[in-house]
């Protein structure tokens, strides 16, 4: 297909505004993910002009640094992490935008310190006493720092300024702990104030799957357990636990990667269209869409979820690389997956009786996140001599990344004067149709939760319902301990044991 003369002009779309007055705060600051992600994603906020006019950015963290010494911080994290270097003009406007308080996030003294910080930038900059504070911290931090700013009238919305609280993932272990850290927040913050990050809601790809099915015509009617034989969700990784070894020991595969952003792909390829584009409108069809998940019984989850954990071996480009037990800070015996995969149903008049396949895990032979469609095969073998077998069936795949395109695949007939068939693929690829633009994922996010915005967030329920989902996975796994682990080598396809699951069911994962 050719890609440009098939998709319409990109004409008539308004210019995006920059959002309102605001002063961001970033708890974390000094950290990793304000270095690699936060940063360079407000330098390209800032490169087209979509941070506010009237901004400032606080630091804050435990390092004693001050305001010069974080200014030459961030401007270091842009070089490391960024995708330019500020120029000269952009330098002389951020620099004076740039603040930081040091100090413990259980001392009162920083959050006082913060407050009158925040009303001299009120006054110099005239943000007008709206505040993004951005949890850049371990989970363990999140409440003592929501309760900081309450003890110091920092959060609750009552001088008209908005006040807003980015909160990262890990939102919780299981259910019941990420319950406890809603109510936590929720008796200090409406649910309005709270934007509940899951970075794959910002990637461009995964917000596109809404726009390619409720903004095409062609593709819903088939969209339902009348056309689709099965889905297979996958988010395959190359890379190995890196340094977070200690977090990723007590997570695993399954709490890390499911019940958020495997979740979320599920619930947008799944949902029912929602009647507006508003943030609770969205939240709700998805939050439907989670509670139709056939709850798996206790007794099933050892046919219907594998684990797997990776032993030593080679990655694509042939290094030899150590097995999880060996990786530093996990336990040299560690039970803990970096491998899930699971079998689920939708209980709702679309989805009965389709299964969907979801695997993710981590030093598996190659990078890919994808959702595919595979739909049921042509109900009646009209060219005798192609085994059915050889027909392929036609499928719509989702690369989320990397090389992301959209593709469909069909049967054509092989030239010659036999008539032997052949799958071939429809094929759009974002980078050769829109070019590559510079993103973290986190742009989006950032800019839409400065304009208040909450539709790329998850709501409270949201979360919980996907803990609740994988309650019995976990429960099941803790009390059985997995035999024969590691199961598969690092840089395969993962356990036979997730090729058994489809092939139960006389299918097979698409190779990786
Ligand atoms: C994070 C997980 O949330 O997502 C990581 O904690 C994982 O373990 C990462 O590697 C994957 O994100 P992406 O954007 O690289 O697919």
């Amino acid at each position: 297909m050719n890609d440009k003369a098939a998709a319409g002009p990109a004409t008539g779309v308004p210019p995006m505004r920059r959002p309102g007055p605001c002063a961001m705060v970033i708890f974390g600051a000094t950290g990793d993910l304000t270095k690699r992600l936060l940063v360079p994603s407000l330098y390209h906020l800032g490169a087209v002009q979509l941070l506010p006019e009237r901004f400032a950015i606080v630091g804050c963290a435990t390092n004693e640094l001050d305001d010069n010494a974080f200014r030459e911080h961030l401007g270091q994290a842009l070089r490391e992490h960024g995708s330019a270097e500020l120029s000269a003009a952009q330098r002389q406007w951020i620099d004076p935008r740039v603040y930081y308080v040091a100090g413990g996030f259980q001392d009162a003294r920083l959050f006082e310190r913060l407050r009158d910080r925040l009303a001299d930038i009120d006054r110099e900059h005239g943000t007008d006493g709206n505040y993004l504070f951005y949890l850049a911290t371990p989970p363990d931090r999140v409440e003592d720092i929501v309760r900081g700013l309450d003890g110091v009238g920092l959060a609750r919305e009552t001088g008209g300024g908005f006040r807003r609280v980015i909160v990262e993932k890990p939102f919780g272990r299981d259910l019941a702990s990420a319950r406890a850290l809603n109510r936590a927040l929720q008796a200090i913050l409406a649910e309005h104030q709270i934007y509940r990050i899951d970075h794959y809601l910002g990637k461009e790809t995964v917000q596109n799957i809404l726009v390619f099915r409720f903004a095409n015509g062609i593709f819903e009617p088939l969209w339902n357990r009348r056309y689709v034989d099965h889905v297979q969700i996958t988010v395959a990784e190359t890379l190995g636990v890196e340094k977070r070894g200690a977090y990723y020991d007590c997570a695993g595969a399954l709490r890390d990667m499911v019940p958020n952003h495997l979740f979320q792909l599920l619930s947008l390829i799944t949902m029912e269209p929602p009647n507006s584009f508003e943030a609770d409108a969205v939240r709700d069809e998805k939050l439907k869409l989670l509670q139709a998940i056939a709850p798996i019984a206790p007794e099933h989850v050892l046919t219907r979820a594998v684990r797997g954990q990776y032993g030593n071996g080679g990655t694509p480009s042939s290094e030899r690389v150590v097995g999880y037990r060996e990786e530093p800070n996990v336990a040299t015996e560690s039970n803990t997956e970096t491998y899930a995969a699971l079998k689920l149903t939708v209980d709702n008049w679309r989805w009965a009786d389709v299964p969907f396949y979801l695997r993710t895990g981590k030093r598996l032979r190659d990078r890919v996140t994808e959702i595919a469609v595979q739909f049921k095969r042509a109900p009646f073998m009209l060219f005798r001599h192609t085994p059915v077998a050889q027909l392929a069936s036609n499928q719509i795949v989702l690369r989320i990344q990397p090389r992301e395109r959209i593709s469909l695949g069909f049967g054509v007939k092989v030239p010659g004067p036999q008539l032997n068939m052949s799958g071939v693929e429809m094929d759009f690829c974002y980078g050769s149709h829109f070019g590559n633009t510079p993103a973290t994922g986190y742009e989006t996010l950032l800019y839409d939760c400065m304009n208040g915005d909450a539709t790329l967030f998850q709501r409270a329920d949201n979360v919980e319902t996907g803990w609740d989902i994988v309650a019995p996975i976990l429960d099941v796994w803790e009390a059985l301990k997995p035999r024969g682990f590691p199961n598969y080598a690092a840089g395969s396809a993962g356990p036979a044991e997730a090729d058994q699951l489809l092939a139960r069911d006389g299918r097979q994962w698409r190779p990786i």
